[in-house]
């Protein structure tokens, strides 16, 4: 497993990750991924991870782990185009999942959309499997409603 350095966001840190989850095709225009990381760094049971190489070296990994009391979930997982396949994927995932263990959680969930079905044999290679199950949604507060 790579070894990343893995740290919970700074305020210095939103721009690059916000330019990462659009340079990885991650955004949409009914998420604004400035709120999605300021409301995730706001609650007790969320934050972004950021990951180096190295202490002080640039960011090349990014993923928001949290849970809601039952299960954990994984969002905007990105790692930077130009250090994609190497294993980085991997090692982020690993460390959202000892995230989860520390909050006491033992089940990560995740969504995959619709058109990013290619990403689903990463996850099956950590381990995930395809859920017998389907997601049901509402947009509750339709002034915030998205193409979907
Ligand atoms: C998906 C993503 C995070 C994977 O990260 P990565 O660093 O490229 O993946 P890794 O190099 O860690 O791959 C880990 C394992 O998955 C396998 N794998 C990676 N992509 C794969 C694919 N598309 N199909 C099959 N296997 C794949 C690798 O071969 C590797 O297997 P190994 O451990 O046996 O060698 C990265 O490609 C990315 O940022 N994509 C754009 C954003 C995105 O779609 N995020 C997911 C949102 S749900």
């Amino acid at each position: 497993m790579i070894p990343l350095v893995v740290s919970d966001i700074q305020d210095d840190e939103i721009e690059t990750v916000v330019a990462l989850w659009q340079d990885c095709g991650l955004t949409r225009p009914w998420n604004n991924p400035y709120n999605d990381i300021a409301f995730a760094r706001s609650q007790p049971n969320s934050t972004v991870l950021v990951a180096r190489l190295e202490d002080g070296g640039p960011i090349v990994a990014a993923a928001m782990a949290g849970h809601d009391g039952h299960r954990g979930w994984t969002y905007y997982l990105s790692v930077a185009p130009d250090h994609q396949s190497a294993g980085l994927g991997k090692a982020m995932m690993k460390a959202v999942e000892e995230w989860h263990l520390a909050q006491g959680i033992w089940k990560s969930q995740l969504m995959v959309r619709t058109g990013n079905e290619k990403v689903i044999s990463f996850y099956e290679t950590l381990g995930y499997n395809v859920s017998a199950t389907q997601l049901l949604e509402r947009w509750i507060d339709s002034s915030k409603r998205g193409d979907v």
